[in-house]
């Protein structure tokens, strides 16, 4: 039988994870300026810090200091690094989540991570996802949609995109009601690693022993839920030990959980901004889709991913030395003028959907397709049940902000007749 109830339930009620993500964001309005800057004058920017930066993410004491980092602002460059895994490394991030996950895919290079990859895609396809579409992402959405509906106005964030892929991941992974508020805790608090480092060791330390339980109880009880699925995926023999399914479970908390809040976030704030958009997806559910590719273009949810030079490297005309630090900065590519015609325009109806969004190449987003779905099932249901939906006009200022993860912290509304 699995635990409900934690050591320390009282932190539940004083805990506000709301305020720890928008602290998180940073506040920058609009780093878009600034990316064109940067762009338009080198795009590769090579950032000098002191000795010490790294400090305490920097936790392999044998690894050389690092002193600067080289900034990857490019589309097509962007492309490049990721999709080039023998020349850039994706080891960097576990010398930051990782060290707070444990090893996960996202740290691995080739030909582990194939190998690895391969066994928890298998949690992830198609028929899997059919099967939580209406069962747990729908009942997800309804519930919370329902605890607002008669209200005329909501906070379309606190309300409705915070709470729904967190519940969507803690019943995906099949865990009792009863423990989400200590889950949200948990999971709020690993992801924050870095504002607050010690709180989200502490947080990684508490769910992992919370997982050994949820572990050792599903390899006694199969389930129809992810952790069964994670114990029973066999790839040429191979399955994954507890010690390999741990890192993973830590890792789709801030993998799926922060970036689908914040992308469904922005996809409403976008159609909320454009009411003639807005219009035309309600009148046509089959632009859906294209809403959501642009939005994810548009206000990228997590800017940057980094890599590590295993090799001395020329990129884009500048010499990046083994071991260079490489930041690839999602959010620029994705405003690259010479890839996206007036890229700085929310437009649906922009020829060119293709983004980056989920990266790309052998790390591409593993739930990418989750994500979509989830996006999805949300922006259909918000369509459906709260019509004349509308930004509220007595709230000014509603906006995106963010330099590491970007989304608006509020999105007040109105619905009903107008
Ligand atoms: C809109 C939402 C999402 C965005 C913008 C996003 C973005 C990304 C990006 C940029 C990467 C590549 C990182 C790199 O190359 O270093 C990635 C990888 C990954 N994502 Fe997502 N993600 C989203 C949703 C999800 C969801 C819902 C899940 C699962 C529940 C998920 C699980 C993963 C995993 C496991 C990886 C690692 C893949 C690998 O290393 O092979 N993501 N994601």
């Amino acid at each position: 039988m699995v635990t409900t109830h934690g050591p320390d339930d009282s932190a539940e009620a004083s805990y506000d994870p709301m305020r720890q993500f928008a602290e998180l964001a940073g506040d920058v309005r609009d780093p878009y300026p600034m990316f064109a800057g940067i762009r338009a004058d080198t795009p590769v920017m090579e950032v000098h810090f002191g000795a010490g930066f790294g400090g305490r993410y920097q936790r392999d004491e044998k690894a050389p200091p690092i002193t600067s980092l080289f900034t990857v602002t490019s589309h097509a460059l962007a492309q490049q690094v990721l999709t080039d895994n023998v020349r850039f490394s994706s080891a960097a991030s576990a010398m930051t989540t990782g060290l707070v996950m444990g090893r996960t895919i996202l740290g691995m290079d080739p030909p582990e991570h194939q190998r690895h990859r391969a066994l928890v895609a298998k949690a992830f396809r198609a028929r899997v996802l059919d099967q939580w579409s209406d069962t747990i992402i729908g009942a997800t959405i309804s519930e919370l949609i329902d605890a607002f509906a008669g209200d005329g106005r909501a906070d379309l964030i606190p309300q409705l995109t915070f709470p729904f892929p967190v519940r969507v991941i803690a019943r995906i992974l099949g865990l009792p009601e009863a423990d989400w508020p200590r889950f949200l805790r948990l999971s709020t608090e690993l992801i924050a690693v870095m504002r607050n480092w010690d709180r989200a060791v502490a947080a990684g330390h508490e769910l992992r022993g919370y997982f050994a339980e949820i572990i050792a109880d599903r390899r006694r009880h199969p389930h129809d839920d992810l952790v069964s699925q994670l114990i029973e995926a066999e790839v040429d023999g191979h399955r994954l030990s507890d010690d390999e399914i741990y890192p993973f479970l830590l890792l789709i908390l801030p993998a799926g959980a922060e970036t689908t809040y914040r992308s469904s976030s922005n996809l409403l704030f976008g159609l909320l901004s454009d009411p003639s958009q807005l219009a035309a997806v309600q009148a046509d559910r089959g632009l859906v889709p294209q809403a959501i590719e642009e939005a994810l273009r548009w206000e990228t949810p997590a800017l940057t991913v980094v890599r590590t030079a295993t090799q001395d490297v020329e990129l884009g005309g500048v010499h990046i030395p083994a071991g260079g630090f490489v930041a690839v900065s999602l959010g620029a590519a994705n405003r690259d003028p010479r890839r996206y015609a007036e890229p700085d325009a929310f437009d649906i109806f922009r020829a060119d959907k293709q983004h980056i969004s989920f990266g790309d190449g052998a790390h591409r987003c593993l739930g990418m397709h989750l994500a979509r779905l989830e996006m999805r099932v949300l922006l259909n249901a918000v369509l459906d049940r709260l019509p004349g939906l509308r930004l509220d006009p007595a709230v000014d200022d509603v906006h995106i902000h963010g330099l590491i993860f970007r989304s608006p912290p509020n999105l007040p509304v109105l619905f009903g007749p107008a």
